[in-house]
């Protein structure tokens, strides 16, 4: 089966994206590499892979390479996207197939994790992903004060495209979890059609925040990109809410200043739900990761590591076996399983909720 699995060159590149666009956009007016620019650019081809039969096209699945930066360190991770089979050849394991060859491949380019995003929860559950890690939901209705006009201080709003991708990079580089980026890429994410894009600007011009709603098909009417300091978004989002209505926002889970501050002045629903399906792929760099972690955090009895396939926790020199890989996936990234837990010793539970979970987000561009 393996030997069926290809990637594109860039004369059959076009015939994949009639696949894609036939099969995953049917009802737009843009393709599907419009809305991906990253994950379908020229040197990331070796990283799509499609399988043929009798010289058709029948199922696709891809890989993107992301750097996240976070306060636990850099983590490599291979991003999951664009799975599909034509309806034609469904049910034979062609999707699992190609799955297995990309997490396969991630684990050979010394990834540390992989993730997607779907629904299809026994499917990925089979290849060791599990729905792990969060987000914050914000489904923001409308000003809690009866504020006519924003006071923005002489600061000025920009609702539109044109815009210097280098000025969008150097606010988002201030998160304290994010990709690490190029000015190219971000140059790229902006023509995604179907997005909107605001903006708040000092009297001097200097960027102050922006905020990116929608992506093509995907995150309608959904802030998924946001940078700049909280009173600078509270002023845009301000600004959004009565020009548009209202708007959901997701943001990371880190966000916290963020959040209190949405939910102290506008009227909103507030909901945290899970990032995604992860699987780790370096347990062995994973380990090393939570090791540093616990002891910035004072924990130094503390760690996780694995010996054959079994997976442990190890605290005061005892060692505590997790269920599976899987387990360990939910104790790292959350929502943390209480039941995992609760017969532990006492300073054994303090120390995993103090060091657990570690900080990481995916942002909206980044989804591949
Ligand atoms: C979801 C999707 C990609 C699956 O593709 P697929 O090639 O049919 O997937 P597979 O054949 O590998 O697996 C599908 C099921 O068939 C079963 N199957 C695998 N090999 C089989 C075989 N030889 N005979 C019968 N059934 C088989 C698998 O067990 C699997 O069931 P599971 O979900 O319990 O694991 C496809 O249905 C699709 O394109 N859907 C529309 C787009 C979409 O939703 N994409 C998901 C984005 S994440």
């Amino acid at each position: 089966m393996n030997s069926n699995i290809k990637s594109p060159t860039e004369q059959n590149f076009k015939t994949l994206i009639s696949f894609l666009n036939k099969n995953l956009r049917p009802n737009v007016e843009w393709s599907i590499n419009s809305e991906y620019p990253v994950a379908f650019s020229g040197f990331n081809l070796n990283n799509i892979k499609f399988i043929e039969e009798r010289g058709e096209i029948v199922s696709h699945a891809l890989l993107k390479y992301l750097m996240i930066k976070t306060p636990v360190g850099l983590f490599k991770v291979a991003v999951i996207g664009s799975v599909v089979t034509d309806k034609n050849h469904q049910k034979k394991g062609l999707a699992h197939t190609l799955v297995n060859n990309l997490t396969e491949q991630a684990k050979k380019d010394n990834c540390d994790i992989c993730i997607l995003w779907s629904d299809l929860d026994r499917f990925y559950n089979k290849h060791g992903f599990e729905l792990a890690g969060s987000e914050e939901h914000l489904n923001i209705k409308g000003l809690k004060e009866n504020i006519s006009q924003v006071n923005t201080g002489g600061s000025i709003f920009q609702d539109s495209k044109n815009i210097d991708p280098a000025l969008i990079l150097k606010l988002f580089s201030n998160h304290l979890v994010g990709s690490v980026r190029s000015i190219k890429e971000v140059a790229s994410y902006l023509k995604i059609p179907n997005t909107n894009i605001y903006s708040l600007w000092s009297p001097d011009k200097t960027l102050q925040a922006y905020a990116i709603q929608g992506r093509g098909l995907d995150l309608p009417n959904v802030i998924h990109e946001w940078g700049g300091n909280v009173p600078h978004l509270t002023q845009l989002f301000q600004h959004i809410i009565q020009k548009n209505g209202p708007f959901q926002l997701i943001t990371s889970s880190t966000a916290t200043n963020l959040v209190g501050t949405i939910k102290n002045k506008f009227v909103c629903e507030h909901d945290t739900r899970t990032l995604g399906y992860i699987k780790i792929l370096n347990t062995q760099n994973i380990h090393f990761k939570v090791l540093r972690w616990a002891r910035v955090h004072g924990e130094y009895h503390l760690q996780t590591f694995s010996q054959g396939d079994s997976v442990y926790l190890r605290y005061k020199s005892k060692n505590y076996q997790l269920p599976n890989e899987q387990a360990l996936t939910r104790l790292l990234w959350g929502p943390l399983d209480r039941a995992l837990i609760s017969n532990l010793p006492e300073d054994m539970q303090d120390a995993i909720l103090k060091v657990f979970p570690l900080p990481m987000w995916i942002w909206g561009w980044d989804i591949a």
